[in-house]
C-alpha cells in the first residue's frame, strides 16, 4: 500500500481497522456497490498475513455455518466473491457437491477467505495495528475526522479519515488468575503450541471447558498423541448439543436482527436466554458421538486414555519445571484428583474486543445505555454527542444491541451491505 498523505490530508474516505471476514465483507460490499464512485477504503490488519483462526484450524473441524453464508452472497448472490465463485476458480466445484454437506472443513473455508482476501490485497496494509484513534477538532471544537494511530514494524504512522469501521475482532478468555505459558495456552494457540510440545513426547494433557472448541481440542489430542491421556476437565455434567435445528437457527436471520434491535431490553435478555445454546458452551452432535463412541471404546478394552471429569473444575494449578500439577475437584463431593499434565489448555472461550479500548479520548463522547454500553444505531454506528461529526461504526461488539449473530458469520455480508450504504452516505 502506498504512504501516508501530508498530516492533515485526509487519507481514505474509510478506515477499517482490522480485515477479519467482517471486514472483508464490507471491502467487497463498497466494491460490488453498483453505480456509486470508488470509496477510497484502507483497512489495517495487524497479523502479518491473512489468517482466520489459524490456531484452530484443526483437520477435519467443520464450519458451523452453510457455505451459503459466505462474505457476500446472502446480500448478492451474483457476487464474483461468493463460496461458489471461490469453489468455481479452484476446479472443485464437482468434488464439493459429490460430498453432499452444506458445511465446509474449516480449513477450506480458511482457503476461501484467502482467496478473496488475495484479491482485495491493495487496500490491505498487513502488519498494521491500529493503537489509538485521536479526534481532530476543528475551529468550532467540532470532530469532524479522526486521526489513526497505526503501528507497523515499530514505526508509527498516522492516517486521516472521517469514517471508521471497528472490526477487530474476538479476544481469547483465560479464567482469571490463569497466565499463558510454554506449557498452558489458550485452545486459539493449540496448533501452534502442540507442534512445539510434540518433540517432547507428552503424555498427559488436561483440557478445561465444555463448548466446541474444547470438545475439538479433546478430540485433537486424544488422536494426535495416540499414547497420551487427555483429560477433560468441565462443571456441566456433559458435552450438549449446539442447538442447530430450523426454527432456532431462524435466531440468525436478518430479520431477527431487526426483530432483537428494536425490543424492550427485557425482550433482549429473555431471546439471549432461551437461545445461547445455539453458540455458546455447546458443541456440534457429530462431535458429541464421536467422542462418546471414544469413551465408549476404551471403556470396552480396558485401556483408558480419555477421561472425563464432569461437574469439576481446576481448583489449583501449580507450575514444575517440566509439567504442571492441575487439582481437579469434583463438585459433588469436593474430592479432588492431581494430574500431572505435559500442558493444561484452556478451551474458556472469547469475547468481543472492547471498543472503547481504541476510541480513546473519543470514547468521552460516545452516548451509553444504562448498563454503561454503548449505544450503537441500526446501522451500527457508534451513538456520539452532537459534536462528533466523525463517523465510527462497529462490526461485533453490538451483541447487546443487535442480538446474537454480532460475532459470528451469518448476518456478515447483509451487514456489510448495510454499513457501506451508510458509510456512503456519511462521505
Ligand atoms: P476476526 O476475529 O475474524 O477478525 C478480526 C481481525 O482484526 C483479526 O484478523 C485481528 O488480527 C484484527 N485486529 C484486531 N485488532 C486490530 C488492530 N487494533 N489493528 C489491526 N488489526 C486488528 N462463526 C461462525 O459463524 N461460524 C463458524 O463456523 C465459526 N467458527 C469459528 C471457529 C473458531 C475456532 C473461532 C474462534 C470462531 C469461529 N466463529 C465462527 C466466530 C468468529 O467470530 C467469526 O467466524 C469471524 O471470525 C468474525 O469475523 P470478524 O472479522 O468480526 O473477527
Amino acid at each position: 500500500m502506498a504512504g501516508e498523505s501530508a498530516p492533515g490530508e485526509l487519507t481514505a474516505d474509510v478506515v477499517g481497522i482490522g480485515f477479519g471476514p467482517a471486514n472483508m465483507a464490507l471491502a467487497i460490499a463498497l466494491e460490488e456497490r453498483a453505480g456509486t464512485g470508488a470509496v477510497r477504503a484502507r483497512f489495517f490488519e495487524k497479523q502479518r498475513e491473512f489468517g482466520w483462526h489459524r490456531g484452530m484450524l484443526i483437520d477435519g473441524a467443520t464450519m458451523q455455518v452453510p457455505f451459503l453464508k459466505d462474505l457476500s452472497t446472502p446480500r448478492d448472490p451474483t457476487s464474483r466473491f461468493g463460496f461458489l465463485s471461490y469453489l468455481h476458480a479452484k476446479n472443485r466445484m464437482m468434488d464439493f457437491l459429490n460430498r453432499k454437506s452444506f458445511y465446509p472443513l474449516r480449513t477450506e473455508f480458511h482457503d476461501y477467505l484467502a482467496w478473496a482476501a488475495e484479491q482485495l490485497a491493495d487496500r490491505v496494509a498487513y502488519g498494521s495495528e491500529v493503537i489509538a484513534l485521536r479526534p481532530v477538532k476543528d475551529e468550532r471544537g467540532v470532530t469532524r475526522s479522526v486521526d489513526l494511530v497505526v503501528r507497523c514494524q515499530g514505526m508509527l504512522s498516522t492516517v486521516r479519515t472521517r469514517t471508521v469501521v471497528l472490526a477487530s475482532g474476538l479476544e481469547p478468555v483465560l479464567p482469571d488468575g490463569v497466565m499463558a505459558t510454554d506449557r498452558v495456552w489458550h485452545s486459539a494457540d493449540l496448533l501452534y503450541q502442540t507442534e512445539k510440545i510434540a518433540t517432547g513426547e507428552p503424555r498427559t494433557f488436561v483440557v478445561v471447558g465444555a463448548g466446541q472448541s474444547a470438545a475439538e481440542t479433546v478430540g485433537f489430542l486424544h488422536e494426535r498423541f495416540p499414547h497420551a491421556e487427555v483429560h477433560a476437565v468441565f462443571a456441566r455434567y456433559g458435552f450438549s448439543v449446539a442447538d442447530d435445528s430450523s426454527f432456532a437457527n431462524q435466531i440468525f436471520d436478518p430479520v431477527a436482527r431487526d426483530e432483537y434491535f428494536g425490543a424492550p431490553e427485557q425482550v433482549k435478555e429473555m431471546l439471549s436466554g432461551y437461545h445461547a445454546n445455539t453458540n455458546y458452551s455447546v458443541v456440534d452432535d457429530d462431535l458429541i458421538r464421536d467422542l462418546y463412541d471414544r469413551v465408549y471404546r476404551e471403556g470396552l478394552s480396558g485401556t483408558r486414555r480419555l477421561h472425563l471429569h464432569k461437574v469439576s473444575r481446576v481448583r489449583e494449578q501449580t507450575a514444575g519445571p517440566d509439567d504442571v500439577r492441575v487439582d481437579i475437584e469434583f463438585l459433588p463431593t469436593g474430592d479432588r484428583t492431581a494430574v500431572q499434565a505435559d500442558a493444561v489448555i484452556y478451551a474458556t472461550g472469547y469475547r468481543p474486543g472492547d471498543p472503547l479500548t481504541l476510541l480513546g479520548d473519543l470514547g468521552g463522547a460516545c452516548l451509553r445505555d444504562e448498563r454503561g454500553r454503548l449505544r450503537v444505531g441500526r446501522d451500527y454506528r457508534i451513538q456520539t454527542t452532537d459534536d462528533v461529526e466523525a463517523a465510527i461504526f462497529l462490526q461485533g461488539s453490538t451483541e447487546h444491541s443487535h442480538g446474537i449473530s454480532s460475532s459470528l458469520l451469518s448476518n456478515t455480508a447483509v451487514r456489510a451491505g448495510e454499513i457501506a450504504e451508510a458509510l456512503e452516505a456519511c462521505l
